[in-house]
Parts: C-alpha cells; sequence; structure tokens
C-alpha cells in the first residue's frame, strides 16, 4: 500500500502532467484532489498530445482507476468534451472513472462572473473558467453539488435559489441579461444522464481501496505558489493545491500518506498577473519561453519565464513536506552561456530569512543571484544521468543543495521515453 502526492512546487505548469502518467504505471487509482478545468494537464506518448483539464492524468494506463475527488470543481462541458475525447481516441473508460457525489459544479453563472471580475480593478489574470465564483458558493454553502443533480427536485429548487440571487447581482449591480433558469436546469439535467453511472462516495471508496492494500497517486493542479493560503495572495486561485489539501480533498486522512513528490521546473514560469522576482524581460527570457514552448495549456496564453528560485522553492519543499523531486525541463536549459539560478532576496539590502509572500514585499524583493557555466547541448536523448554533461550535473547539484530536496527523476523532454530515473 502507497498513497503518493504529486504536487507543483511553484506556479504550475511544472509538468505534473507527464510525470504522473509516467509514475501512473506503478498504481492502482489517480486521483485529483483541488483546482478545476483551469488546469491543463500534457502529456505526450510518441506525436499524439493529450491534454487533460479535468480527469487525472492516469487515464491513459488501461488497468488505472481514475477519480475526481470532492475538493475538485467540475465544468460540466469541459468534463464531456474530456470524456468525448477519450473515447474518439479509443481510450475506454468504463468502470474507470469515478466523480465524488460532493464535488462541486461550475455553473455558467461562475464562468460569467469570473469573467465580469475580470474586467474590473481587481483583475489577477484567471483563466476565465468560473474557479473563483464556485470556490465563493462552495464555502458560503450554496453551492451546487454533483449529488445534487441525484435528486431532480432539490437540484432544481437549489438552481432556482441561486439564480434569484445571481441574476439581481447580474442586472442591478453589473447592468447584465437576466440567466434563463430553466434552460441551466435542462443542461444539468442532461450533464446527468452523462455521468450518472460515474458518480460515488470516493471517499468511502478510497479509503476502501488502501485498507485493500491499493496504490493511490494524488494529483495535484496548479503550484504551491497559487494557493490560497500559502501563495503569492491575492494572485493566487481558490483551492489548495500543496500537499494538504490532498487529504481534504479526497477524503484520505493525512496518517495514509507515504510520499510527497515535488514537481520542479528547471526554471521558472507563471502565467496571469502577480509577483515574479526571477522574471526576465530580456533575450534570455524570450529564450526560455520559445525553447520550452512556454504557452498554457488551457489558455494558449504565453507564460512568464525566469531564472530557477531556489529561495522560493525551498519555501515550497517546507509548505509541501516534500523530499525527493522531479526536475523537468532541464532540456530547456541547454541553450545559455549561462544559467542563473536566485538563492536568495534582499530588501533595502537586507538578505530576507523566510520566504516573502505578501505583494509589497514581493514587488520590493530583489533576487540574489549565483552564475553557472551553461553546458550548451542538447540533451533529450540523455537516458541515464551519466549521460549527462558535468555542468548540468552541477546545475542539478546546485540546486538540491540549495533547495534542500533530493532528486528522484529527471525529464528532458515532453515525451515519457525522455526521461531519467536516478
Ligand atoms: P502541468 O500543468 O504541470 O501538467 O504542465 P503543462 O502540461 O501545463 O506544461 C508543461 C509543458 O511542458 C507541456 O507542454 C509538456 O508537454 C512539456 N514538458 C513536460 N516535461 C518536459 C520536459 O522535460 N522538457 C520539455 N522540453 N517539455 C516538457
Ligand atoms: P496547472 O494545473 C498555471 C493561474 C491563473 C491565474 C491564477 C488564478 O496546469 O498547473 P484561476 O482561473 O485558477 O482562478 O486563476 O492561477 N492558474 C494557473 N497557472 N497552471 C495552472 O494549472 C493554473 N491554474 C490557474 O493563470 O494567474
Ligand atoms: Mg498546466
Amino acid at each position: 500500500m502507497s498513497v503518493s502526492i504529486v504536487v507543483g512546487s511553484q506556479w504550475g505548469d511544472e509538468g505534473k502532467g507527464k510525470i504522473v502518467d509516467l509514475l501512473s504505471s506503478k498504481f492502482d487509482i489517480v486521483a485529483r484532489y483541488q483546482g478545476g478545468a483551469n488546469a491543463g494537464h500534457t502529456i505526450q506518448i510518441g506525436d499524439k498530445k493529450y491534454i487533460f483539464h479535468l480527469i487525472p492524468s492516469g487515464i491513459l494506463h488501461e488497468n488505472v482507476i481514475c477519480v475526481i475527488g470532492n475538493g475538485v470543481v467540475i465544468e460540466p462541458q469541459a468534463l464531456l468534451d474530456e470524456i468525448d475525447m477519450l473515447e474518439k481516441n479509443g481510450i475506454n473508460i468504463e468502470g474507470r472513472l469515478f466523480i465524488s457525489h460532493n464535488a462541486h459544479l461550475i455553473m455558467p453563472y461562475h464562468k460569467l462572473l469570473d469573467s465580469i471580475n475580470e474586467k474590473g480593478t481587481q483583475k489577477i489574470g484567471t483563466t476565465g473558467r468560473g474557479i473563483g465564483p464556485s470556490y465563493i458558493d462552495k464555502y458560503a454553502r450554496r453551492g451546487i453539488r454533483i449529488a445534487d443533480l441525484l435528486n431532480k427536485e432539490t437540484l432544481k429548487e437549489k438552481i432556482r435559489k441561486n439564480l434569484e440571487e445571481k441574476n439581481n447581482l447580474l442586472t442591478k449591480m453589473y447592468d447584465r441579461d437576466e440567466l434563463d433558469v430553466e434552460a441551466i436546469i435542462d443542461e444539468c439535467i442532461k450533464f446527468d444522464e452523462r455521468i450518472d453511472k460515474y458518480i460515488t462516495d470516493t471517499s468511502a471508496y478510497l479509503n476502501d481501496a488502501i485498507i485493500n492494500k491499493k496504490s493511490v497517486l494524488l494529483e495535484g493542479a496548479q503550484g504551491a505558489l497559487l494557493d490560497v493560503d500559502h501563495g503569492t495572495y491575492p494572485y493566487v486561485t481558490s483551492s489548495n493545491p500543496t500537499s494538504g489539501g490532498a487529504c481534504t480533498g479526497t477524503g484520505i486522512p493525512p496518517t495514509k500518506i507515504s510520499e510527497i513528490i515535488g514537481i520542479v521546473k528547471a526554471y521558472t514560469t507563471r502565467v496571469g498577473l502577480g509577483p515574479f522576482p526571477t522574471e526576465l524581460f530580456d533575450e534570455d527570457g524570450e529564450k526560455l519561453g520559445r525553447i520550452g514552448a512556454e504557452f498554457g495549456a488551457t489558455t494558449g496564453r504565453p507564460r512568464r519565464c525566469g531564472w530557477f528560485d531556489a529561495f522560493l522553492v525551498n519555501y515550497s519543499r517546507k509548505i509541501n513536506g516534500i523530499e525527493r523531486v522531479v526536475i523537468t525541463k532541464l532540456d530547456v536549459l541547454g541553450y545559455f552561456d549561462e544559467i542563473k539560478v536566485c538563492t536568495g532576496y534582499e530588501i533595502n539590502g537586507k538578505k530576507l530569512k523566510y520566504f516573502p509572500t505578501s505583494e509589497a514585499e514581493l514587488n520590493a524583493a530583489k533576487p540574489i543571484y549565483e552564475t553557472m557555466k551553461g553546458w550548451k547541448q542538447d540533451i533529450s536523448n540523455a537516458r541515464s544521468y551519466d549521460e549527462l554533461p558535468q555542468e548540468a550535473k552541477e546545475y542539478l547539484t546546485f540546486i538540491s543543495e540549495k533547495c534542500g530536496f533530493e532528486i528522484k527523476y529527471i525529464s528532458v523532454g515532453p515525451k515519457r521515453s525522455q526521461t531519467i530515473e536516478l
């Protein structure tokens, strides 16, 4: 029996999808625990590329059961599109997908309110998937849950109550048209017809599976610095991508967790607004984005790029309890004469002891860099640590010492095969 958590250690898009797919062959069950279709997890097998937003990245392994946990917020159309995509590709999901009865739905008004908020003065550059507004309703205890789909009368009543309030807000505050209650109810009923067979008490299912010695991989979405409690608030998502979220988001108790694996990109990226101390605005930044193909898997937006931030990843290691990591996209650094690593921050000439998460401090923070020699060669065909150039090995040793983690795998390309196990 083992329960492992995979967490993004930076601002998301570390390559979690590729690694979860890779590790899935060793697990019986893969479960998502938070976030929604704001996530875009890419898996490349040969020349075929899959992007998953809601379905766990273990689904391509035919013997793996996939679970969408209670902590996830589900956008009906996004889920149906993904199910259709899998069916089109001949991937059978019957009996292999379970959806928590306690997961919340993303309703059309959540997406609308997300887009309205993004036009205002408190814009944060969201993915526009209705994530924040849906979690607001969850915590305000008026959200519509998957289980509500099972009782049509209470479903209708709950949607009507919600819409009364939302339509008031839309018409009176935002000068928008009212939303059609009946159309939304119809959509939910149609959605239920397609997914009814997947709904279950996933917490009970997972805990039974653990008792029966099944191994479980818990797949985080986003990354630690986007965590609503521990990230760069307010420029965060509205859930807990950090490892603690894996327990609340699935119903698996902390005492059952065996390992927390951090996914660490060999440099730093961020999509959307918010502070980013090591961001590059020069040729090097442009080069990281171009060679790393840094465009959002959900929105297609160009990702902001910068040097590796060991101060940030060390913070992430601590709050997640990460011991071993997977370093991804190391190949992308193979085209630089020099590579910088941020080892700490200074504010007004004073070195900080702890990683700051406030906007003001992060904006004022000056990264302290150490410069390393680049290896200037293509390493995407390396399949063992020994095949890596000396400078790449020195880079890996340096960042593991600065961040206090041990490296378990190194990823040198988007494909499953482009991975080195240590
Ligand atoms: P996730 O959200 O953490 O799953 O990451 P994304 O899928 O959004 O973004 C990672 C991108 O990098 C995807 O396009 C992957 O195919 C790609 N990728 C993953 N690992 C590597 C790697 O080691 N090298 C390169 N060059 N690309 C990678
Ligand atoms: P994966 O799982 C990178 C960012 C958005 C925005 C902020 C809030 O693929 O790593 P939201 O739509 O969640 O309310 O947006 O969070 N964001 C991500 N950035 N990767 C993601 O997911 C992200 N999901 C949300 O860009 O800055
Ligand atoms: Mg992504």
